[in-house]
């Protein structure tokens, strides 16, 4: 079933071309350079420079997977979670299509969407699919979840972050260390060369038995130290503290993901995805974790389809049909800016 999709939901226009689980063709134009400036993601501008483009990257994605429109069966749109101003235009958009092209219209979870990321195809290459039950690590900017999928569509959300998100404290230490914003895959690029036992920062939520997730006690502690180190520190100083917030960021997840697989040991594949999966170190661990368990790790076949796309989208648009899902109306499909799995 070959999909037109689209995510809105942040600060990527994205559009894509999938046919069941294969990737025809990832568009994606990144408001990165503009929202820099603010520290973060504002709405409104996300929204007017989603309107700006979106007919663009559609023409692109057409283009890029050599495909006509006739040759489309089905538009998929994110509903949400994200920014509701620029869900909104997604949405708009592929109403428009989907009434003028007489195409059914699917809404789908962003997050389902993540997940679906570890089901895609590349070019010709065949590639194994995870075994249910799935247990999914979600985490990118907004989200750091742990998801129990028992089969497409039956999620149960067996640990959340009660503050911070992963990537959201990897962007505030960035932050911190005056590194731009966002600065995540700085600071994981840093890390590399870092040390990261020089400065001891508490593991977050060690003691606690659930498979919860906390990341602002550690950005707090980041500051507390930054504050304690000199003004100008040299650079390996910064590296070193870059490897250490790691380290430890990694170490609860690693805890948690322990954690679950222990209690789950029906668990069939280990699922890494969202903008945070493209973080090597953190893939290599949680590979030799589900190792230790006799499981393969799942994640997306590339890093463009770890952060923001419409490629996911249209990948868990099909599971979704596979699943049972119908169509929504036009008239009915609506923003969810705050869904959730589970
Ligand atoms: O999934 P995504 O594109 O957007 C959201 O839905 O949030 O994830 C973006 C997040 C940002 O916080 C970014 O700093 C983080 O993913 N990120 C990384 C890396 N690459 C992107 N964090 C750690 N290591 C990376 N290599
Ligand atoms: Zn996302």
């Amino acid at each position: 079933m070959r999909f037109l999709s689209i995510d809105t939901s942040c600060d990527e226009t994205s559009v894509a071309v999938t046919n069941n689980l294969k990737v025809e063709s990832n568009a994606i134009s990144t408001q990165i350079r503009y929202h820099k400036k603010y520290g973060g993601v504002v709405p409104f501008l996300a929204q007017r420079l989603h309107k700006e483009r979106i007919d663009k990257v559609i023409e692109v994605a057409l283009k890029r997977a050599d495909c006509s429109w006739d040759a489309i069966e089905a538009i998929a749109v994110t509903q949400g979670p994200g920014l509701a101003p620029a869900l909104e235009v997604g949405i708009a958009k592929a109403k428009e299509l989907s009434q003028a092209r007489g195409l059914p219209l699917y809404g789908v979870n962003h997050m389902a969407g993540h997940m679906a990321a570890c089901f895609a195809r590349i070019g010709t290459k065949e590639r194994p699919l995870p075994t249910y039950p799935l247990l999914a690590l979600l985490v990118s900017g907004g989200h750091t979840e742990l998801i129990r999928v028992m089969q497409w569509g039956r999620y149960e959300r067996i640990g959340e972050t009660l503050d911070d998100a992963l990537g959201e404290a990897y962007d505030k230490v960035a932050k911190m260390l005056g590194l731009g914003y966002p600065g995540g895959a700085v600071i994981a690029r840093l890390a590399e060369t870092g040390d990261p036992d020089r400065f001891d920062l508490p593991v977050p939520m060690a003691k606690n038995a659930s498979c919860d997730f906390s990341y602002s006690g550690l950005k707090t502690a980041v500051r507390y130290l930054r504050e304690s180190l000199p003004e100008n520190m040299d650079a390996q100083t910064v590296r070193d503290l870059a490897a250490s917030f790691e380290r430890v960021a990694q170490e609860s997840i690693l805890q948690k993901v322990e954690r679950a697989l222990k209690r789950n040991p029906d668990t069939g594949s280990l699922l890494l995805a969202g903008g945070v999966a493209s973080n090597t170190a953190l893939r290599r661990k949680l590979r030799r974790l589900a190792g230790e368990y006799g499981l393969t790790l799942f994640t997306p076949p590339n890093r463009k389809l770890c952060t923001d796309n419409a490629a996911m989208i249209g990948l868990a648009a099909f599971l979704d049909v596979q699943a049972g899902a119908q169509p929504s109306g036009a008239e009915t499909l609506d923003r969810k800016p705050a869904l959730v799995l589970g």
